[in-house]
């Protein structure tokens, strides 16, 4: 069995129920039925949210034995983070990185990402299909199903 880690950082587990103009109104709970929808048999995935810019850390380190792949939307730690950052390049299966919004339409402090100099992709923008989108292209990314 190969796991995808799907990690979220701060705030996001009020998907669904904070600002849904930008965000939409599904929540983490949908984003995991959506995800698990999409994985090949002999693949599965582990979702988890935490506020916490050292929790994050702990489960990335923890991915190094116990994940494939992660796919992370890192919330505002995304623009802040050198230790996520850090965390991300000591783990050495693929890493894509999600957004909800389209960070590049939004304020300046957003364009700016951390994460992404370590992400094989990037996607911003899709609501909460672009989770469905990385959980798919980590599968291929790691030969799985298809
Ligand atoms: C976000 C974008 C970030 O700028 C913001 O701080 C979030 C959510 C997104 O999914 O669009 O919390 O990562």
């Amino acid at each position: 069995m190969q796991t995808i880690l799907i990690l979220n950082g701060p705030n996001l587990n009020l998907l669904g129920r904070r600002e849904p103009e930008i965000y939409g109104h599904e929540t983490l709970a949908d984003v995991e039925a959506r995800c698990r929808a999409v994985c090949p048999a002999g693949v599965s995935i582990d979702l988890r949210q935490s506020n916490h810019e050292g929790v994050l850390i702990d489960w990335i380190h923890e991915a190094r034995e116990s994940a494939t792949a992660i796919v992370i939307n890192p919330g505002a730690f995304t623009h802040t983070s050198i230790a996520i950052l850090d965390a991300l390049n000591a783990f050495e299966g693929p890493v894509i990185e999600v957004h909800v919004s389209n960070v590049h339409r939004r304020e300046a402090f957003r364009h700016h990402s951390y994460v992404s100099g370590r992400a094989d992709g990037v996607i911003a923008g899709f609501g909460i299909e672009g989770y469905e989108a990385a959980t798919r292209r980590i599968c291929t990314l790691i030969g799985a199903g298809h």
